[in-house]
């Protein structure tokens, strides 16, 4: 057990070398950039009894975990599932949610949600791996074998196609896909996608980036990208678990980078 960390922490150690600024998602995923849509995902494998809880259950997680540990640190008796979820279902004001919440919950019981929604420290692929609703496998692997990005230059307003292929050898855990872009003007514009559990072979995912100001950006809620004219460096990372995680089932599979640039 001891070596395995120790080996997850070095492999994390080098690839932080190599890209500094992947790190960890979970706040921004909540937030996905309107600028950054993702056209293609790769075949998705449902398990055999239909319904594949696992994309619900990170969607769900990503959003609702602040309120439900708000909940949790109000107090207040939560004994049964229906306690917990009704709480969130008030405080979000959305029944919708507080019915995944009851779904999720009866899945390990009050006692054991509550005990792994705090465990899992904001890391929503890790809770859904902990809750059993997202598979684990851990001795995944991808490289990416080719990125580019179509058009490479052209003017503000353009939609840049970041194009990414990548071959596993064993299958891939549940994990992500994240993608940065180094700004002309500094700003964070990141976005990660869930990628589910993969079996061996060749994969592609585009991401279509609309390199264009949002006019419902609201800059009292945060900077807005401007899109100046320049290059801009298309950081992606493909990853077991969330990347950047420490938790247990994360590691960085591959790292590549490519860039665009807009004429001005
Ligand atoms: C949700 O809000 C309603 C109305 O305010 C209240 O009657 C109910 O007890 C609340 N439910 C929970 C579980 O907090
Ligand atoms: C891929 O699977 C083989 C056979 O199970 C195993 O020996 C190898 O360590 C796996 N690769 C990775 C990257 O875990
Ligand atoms: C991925 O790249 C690493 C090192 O660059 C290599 O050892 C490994 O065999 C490659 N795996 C695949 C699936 O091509
Ligand atoms: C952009 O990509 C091209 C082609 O891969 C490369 O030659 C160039 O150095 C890159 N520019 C920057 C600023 O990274």
């Amino acid at each position: 057990m001891k070596s395995v960390t120790v080996f997850l922490a070095a492999v994390l150690v080098l690839e932080a070398t190599a890209l500094p600024t992947v790190l960890r998602f979970s706040q921004e995923r909540a937030v996905l950039k309107p600028q950054l849509v993702r056209l293609h995902q790769v075949p998705i494998v449902k398990d055999k009894v239909g319904v594949d809880l696992c994309p619900t259950c990170v969607d769900f997680t990503t959003q609702a975990i602040n309120a439900l540990l708000e909940i949790i640190l109000n107090g207040g008796v939560l004994t049964a599932c229906s306690d917990l979820c009704g709480a969130l279902a008030n405080k979000t004001g959305s029944q919708a949610v507080g019915a995944i919440c009851d779904v999720l919950c009866s899945i390990v019981g009050v006692e054991e949600f509550l005990q792994l929604i705090q465990d899992a420290d904001l890391d929503p692929i890790y809770f859904c791996e902990l809750i059993t609703v997202c598979p684990v496998f851990d001795s995944g692997d991808a490289n990416i074998t080719a990125l580019t990005v179509k058009p490479p230059q052209g003017p503000q307003g353009t939609s840049f196609i970041v194009d990414i292929e990548y071959t596993s050898k064993n299958g891939t855990g549940t994990g992500e896909l994240v993608i940065e872009l180094d700004t002309v003007d500094g700003i964070p514009v990141a976005s990660a996608f869930l990628q589910q559990k993969q079996p061996p072979g060749t994969y592609g995912s585009k991401i279509t980036i609309h390199a264009k100001p949002d006019p419902d950006c609201d800059p009292t809620q945060g900077p807005c990208e401007m899109w100046l004219p320049g290059t801009y460096i298309v950081k992606i990372a493909l990853c077991n678990g969330e990347c950047g995680s420490l938790h247990p089932h994360s590691q960085i599979y591959d790292t590549g980078s490519t860039n665009f640039t807009i004429t001005g």
